[in-house]
């Protein structure tokens, strides 16, 4: 007895159109697998698509003798330009049979080498044009390549020169054929009667620009005849040795059509993706610059010279492993016959489309790191020793691509020239793939700077805090302002969140002071050309023991750097910015980076400085720093500077008191979420809240992502500031800075939005601010009042959240400018939440848990924390600027949805794992098989904060989804007597051993404090278990839990 393919549940008459997302099918395809598993069907207008997902059952799909390629949906759309064409032909059609024949050879390895100069002549125009355009110029490569690939087939096989690199903006030809591949796509998932009303108009002009260039290549190939053995003539002049037949004027017209398309859209995804892939992993691109380097040197490329450069080959393979840029095929089984070893039954002529993309992330064959971009995998035999079929980019048997030879050499090419040429870089280091689909896919809105090998050092400085992407250039906040005078001093930072950054800043600001004149700039920027003409300060933090985004080329760079001597002449101070509660990875890239420097010959001028963010004492730690390197730098350099007088960093100039309304809008609207539901989860006591958002257009996220957000100060604060300095909301300024800053400079710009979007006001005041209001106060009360908040720093300003702004308001008598105020706050930091939703529950949509953070206790001026209340005030239909960042890898549901899973959480660290339930109660009322979840969870009692218990939480419990142990701090006869979160642990601890012996997975997340009783209890119940010692316990965690225990910690 066979079993009944899965489908999503359908809609009469339209089925399951609705389950395909319009834009990007292909994330659909990713959610629906994920839903049902190896297989499942849609019903689309009537018609049925089965969809298999694992090696196994397109391993048994790749067999010509049961199945043929099935030409159906947007393929067979696709049949109004290419007709019985090489692509779109079946293998009766007379004309496909012919062109088949006549072509293969055409594109077979030896003539495709024959094609090389032609080849690297628009290669070259490439390089040109990046070279031309300059280091800091924002360069779109899926563009580029898509110039480059439509000309080189074009010249490559029909020596027709279409020069799109000396066209401006998109060329005819592609914008025609992206539509017509879109609409195609369209088209096969539209109802007539609705087709009938959209029209074909457009359709038909698409389909007229594409066939009129071909009609043109070939008419003017018949005007002026050439000698040269290209596919044109072949076509033209060949004749079929079966049939004796020739390829008639149609059929030639629709080939080369067929060429144009499938000939340029897919290289040029392939290698926009590797390039990306190669930025993402700076250890593959340096050991594919490595080897271009020393296989290539400084000439150019040859033929021959690929089959030296194995690791170039292991980085094309693997890229078109994750990225596959024909993401599916389409086959049907000749004769009625089932599949999966008898388990499902298909009918014959029943379209069954392989998901190369789900299959090429098969863990049975990939291994649980299939996300990962691993040329590793590809390299020393290990790709010839993959399951047969197991590595299908190119489609398969007689039906498999054959422009295959001509791709890998074009490819080659580009990817070798391009690295041995330039270094690139992403222009948003925080950049994740989003992908744009038509028949193939491509990245989009990635954006690089490609900078020559040979050029002189250029810095750019790439804010941390911005969530801004795309075609912004975010380079121009780079700056050695000219009007800075003084010895030079490099600032270089690696910062996710904005701290190190606005560290970095500080220096910066304060440089003039100490008579340097200082440039900034992030660490990979400086990647191989660390300057030695002044001293080089670091400042940069941990993730998990990884450096931040913007720092991720610079450590891989260092890391290899060999020998003692490869810093000569380098004088460096790092400070790093971290948190304790990591505790075996703390500070780990700052301590790297200050023992390579050293190791590498470089000299320290201050000892590494360490400020730990999970303490009062952070920024304390960094002023004291701060003024120690300032004391060494300006003694060294012998500078001399205006040191500890009120800094001048900044001018405010007034240059509008506020009659006009300014209208500018400087969010970017691609990137602007929608909030759809803001409400309060909380009965009394501190507030939280549940808030849902329609994801910005093309984003998508995981269970277990955070979004990042740029929140705004609440308007409170901003009044409070205008207040204290006697100015109007409507005033307009012109800010100019003599160091490099992150506000907005030289230009005019209302002050109600710098002070609501550019700085944070209410972070503690800093020593160092202190001692500038001490300078400028009138009173000696005031100045005594502000030695000794000084002398007892943490407890009088950290603990109790002192801002400037508040010191200011309890001061009268303080005088400064509103440019020294500025420059004393650090710029606005994004603000990180953990997403509480799955994409199976709605791939557009996500939602948060959110703690708002208010101290009632301090009445008027009350700390309101800047994010959580940003996000508490917003109303639904409000648009927010948002990213979607990848978390952690371990921090997701398991790949296999069996395997058991406990969580620990209290407070809004329920966040990630209502995500992760919720993803499991779709997959369970799916049918899916799913391993048990156990939820321990703290909040204070039970008619209070007991999130989600009445709604959701209770549905998943009900379906067995989820078993869920409270711990309540208020009410702990609630929970059979646990106060907390570690003592529920302990209290269930038999259920807790048994999940680790059924192999679950564990996670926890919630603050540092939370993080660290739970793992003291789990240590605990590890030493019992053992009977082992404290020390051997906590040894023991490490092992036993090492893949297996992931935490999420949100302070
Ligand atoms: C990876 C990650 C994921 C996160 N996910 C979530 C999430 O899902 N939900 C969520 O609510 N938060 C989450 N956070 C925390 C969140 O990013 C913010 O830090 C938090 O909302 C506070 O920011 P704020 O701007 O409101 O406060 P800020 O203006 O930044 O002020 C915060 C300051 O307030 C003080 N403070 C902190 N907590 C309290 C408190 N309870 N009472 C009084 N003072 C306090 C502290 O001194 C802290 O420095 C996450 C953080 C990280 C790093
Ligand atoms: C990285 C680049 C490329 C990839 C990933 C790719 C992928 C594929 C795939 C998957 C198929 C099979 C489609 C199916 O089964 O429906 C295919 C077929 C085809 N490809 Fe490619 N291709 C690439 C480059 C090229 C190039 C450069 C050309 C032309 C020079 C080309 C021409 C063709 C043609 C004509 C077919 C149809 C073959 C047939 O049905 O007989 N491709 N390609
Ligand atoms: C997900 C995550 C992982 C972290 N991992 C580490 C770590 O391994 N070691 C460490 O010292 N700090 C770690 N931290 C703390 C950060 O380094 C610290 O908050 C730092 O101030 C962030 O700097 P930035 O704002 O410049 O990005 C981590 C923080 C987060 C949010």
């Amino acid at each position: 007895m066979s079993l009944p393919i899965p489908q999503p549940p359908a809609i009469p008459f339209i089925g399951n159109v609705t389950a395909l997302d319009k834009d990007v099918p292909l994330f659909s395809q990713v959610l629906l697998a994920k839903t049902y598993g190896e297989i499942f069907k849609l019903n689309i207008l009537g018609t049925t698509l089965i969809s298999c997902n694992t090696y196994a059952l397109c391993n048994e799909l790749s067999d010509e003798k049961r199945f043929k390629k099935f030409i159906a949906g947007g393929l067979l759309e696709v049949r109004h330009v290419l007709g019985d064409a090489l692509f779109t032909g079946t293998a009766e059609e007379d004309g496909y049979g012919i062109a088949h024949r006549l072509l293969m050879p055409a594109f077979g390895t030896i003539s495709v080498q024959g094609m090389m100069d032609d080849m690297r002549d628009i290669c070259d125009q490439l390089i040109l044009k990046w070279a031309r355009f300059g280091p800091e110029a924002v360069l779109d490569p899926a563009d580029d390549f898509t110039r480059l690939t439509l000309d080189t087939i074009a010249y490559c096989s029909m020596s027709y020169r279409i020069n799109s690199f000396y066209t401006e903006g998109q060329m005819p030809f592609v914008a025609a054929m992206t539509d017509f591949l879109i609409e195609s796509d369209h088209r096969s998932t539209r109802p007539r009667v609705v087709q009938a009303l959209v029209g074909n108009a457009k359709f038909e002009k698409d389909i007229k620009t594409m066939t009129d260039l071909g009609d043109r290549i070939v008419a003017e190939r018949q005007a002026h005849p050439t000698e040269k053995k290209d596919l044109l003539n072949t076509m033209l002049h060949s004749r079929d040795p079966k049939t004796g037949k020739g390829m008639g004027d149609d059929s030639i017209s629709r080939n080369l059509i067929t060429f144009l398309i499938a000939g340029h859209e897919t290289s040029s995804g392939m290698l926009t993706f590797t390039v990306y892939h190669l930025l993402k992993t700076p250890d593959a691109l340096r050991k594919l610059r490595a080897e271009i380097d020393s296989v290539l040197g400084d000439r150019p490329a040859q033929a021959e010279d690929f089959g030296k450069m194995p690791y170039l080959k292991a980085v094309m393979y693997e890229s078109l492993r994750l990225t596959p840029t024909a993401p599916k095929r389409g086959v049907t089984a000749l004769e009625d016959t089932t599949l999966g070893g008898g388990k499902y039954f298909v009918k014959a002529g029943t379209p069954i489309i392989l998901q190369v993309w789900n299959m090429h992330r098969d863990p049975a064959v990939w291994g649980d790191d299939a996300e990962l971009f691993r040329p590793e995998r590809m390299l020393d035999g290990k790709f010839e020793a993959l399951p047969s079929n197991a590595w299908q980019p190119f489609g398969f048997g007689t039906r498999g691509c054959i422009g295959r030879p001509f791709a890998w050499q074009e490819v080659a090419l580009v990817l070798a020239t391009v690295f041995q040429k330039f270094d690139v870089s992403l222009a948003d280091p925080s950049y994740t793939l989003q992908i744009k689909q038509t028949l193939t896919i491509k990245p989009k809105g990635f954006f690089i700077h490609a900078r020559p090998r040979t050029g002189k050092a250029v810095f750019y400085a790439t804010p941390a805090s911005t969530l801004r992407r795309g075609a912004e250039d975010s380079s121009q906040v780079t700056s050695t302002p000219q009007q800075q005078k003084g010895k030079p001093l490099y600032v270089f930072y690696g910062s996710n969140t904005g701290t190190s950054e606005a560290f970095a800043q500080r220096v910066a600001n304060a440089a003039p002071s100490h008579g340097f004149s200082a440039s900034i700039g992030t660490l990979d920027s400086a990647v191989g050309k660390i300057p030695t003409d002044g001293p080089v300060v670091i400042i940069t933090a941990s993730f998990e023991g990884q450096p931040a985004d913007n720092a991720a080329s610079f450590v891989d760079w260092l890391r290899h750097l060999e020998g003692s001597s490869a810093l000569p002449g380098v004088r460096y101070a790092v400070f790093g910015c971290g948190n304790s509660d990591w505790a075996a990875t703390y500070q780990a890239i700052p301590k790297l980076c200050d023992t390579l420097f050293e190791e590498r010959g470089a000299t320290r001028l201050v000892s590494r400085g360490s400020g730990d963010a999970g303490t009062a004492a952070f920024f304390q730690t960094f002023d004291e720093w701060e003024a120690g390197l300032w004391e060494v730098l300006v003694k060294e350099y012998g500078t001399a500077g205006n040191q500890g007088k009120e800094s001048g960093g900044f001018e405010v100039r007034s240059v509008d008191s506020g009659k006009e309304r300014a209208v500018a809008l400087r969010q970017d609207d691609a990137l602007l979420g929608r909030v759809l539901e803001n409400r309060v989860l909380t009965r009394h006591g501190p507030v939280k809240r549940h808030i849902e958002f329609e994801l910005p257009e093309g984003t998508t996220a995981r269970a277990g992502d955070y979004i990042a957000i740029l929140p705004q100060n609440p308007p409170r604060d901003v009044h409070r500031v205008l207040a204290r300095f006697g100015l109007s909301n409507e005033e307009e300024v012109v800010i100019s800075a003599t160091g490099p800053t992150s506000l907005p400079v030289n230009k005019p710009v209302k002050l109600w939005e710098v002070l609501t979007g550019y700085v944070e006001l209410g972070q503690p005041a800093t020593t160092r601010d202190l001692t500038i209001l001490h300078q400028s106060a009138a009173e000696e009360k005031t100045k005594s009042h502000l030695e000794a908040l000084k002398a007892s720093y943490t407890d009088a300003v950290v603990s109790k959240r002192i801002s400037v702004l508040q010191i200011l308001e309890d001061h009268p008598d303080i005088s400064i400018s509103l440019g020294t105020f500025l420059q004393m706050l650090p710029s606005m930091r994004v603000r990180q939440y953990s997403i509480s939703s799955s994409p199976l529950w709605n791939p557009s949509h996500i939602t948060v848990t959110v703690s708002v953070i208010a101290d009632s206790a301090h009445a008027d001026n009350a700390l309101l924390g800047v994010g959580s209340n940003y996000l508490a005030n917003l109303r639904p239909g409000d648009r927010v600027q948002m990213a979607v960042r990848p978390c952690a890898a371990a921090f997701h549901p398991p790949a296999d949805p069996r395997t058991p899973v406990v969580m620990f959480c209290a407070g809004s660290g329920i966040a990630p794992m209502r995500g992760f339930i919720q993803e499991r109660a779709v997959q369970k009322a799916m049918g899916r098989e799913v391993g048990s979840m156990l939820l321990f969870f703290g909040c204070r009692a039970p008619d209070q904060d007991f999130l989600y218990m009445d709604t959701e939480l209770k549905q998943w419990v009900e379906m067995g989804v989820v078993d869920v142990r409270p711990a309540f701090s208020r009410a702990a006869e609630g929970s059979e007597g646990c106060k907390y979160v570690q003592d529920r642990i302990l209290k269930d601890r038999a259920d807790v051993s048994a999940a680790y012996r059924q192999d679950a997975m564990f996670f926890t997340c919630g603050s540092g404090n939370a993080a660290k009783g739970i793992k003291a209890s789990l240590v605990e119940i590890i030493r019992e278990v053992r009977g082992v010692s404290d020390e051997e316990a906590m040894e023991w965690f490490g092992k036993v839990t090492m893949g297996r225990y992931a935490t999420d910690i949100f302070d």
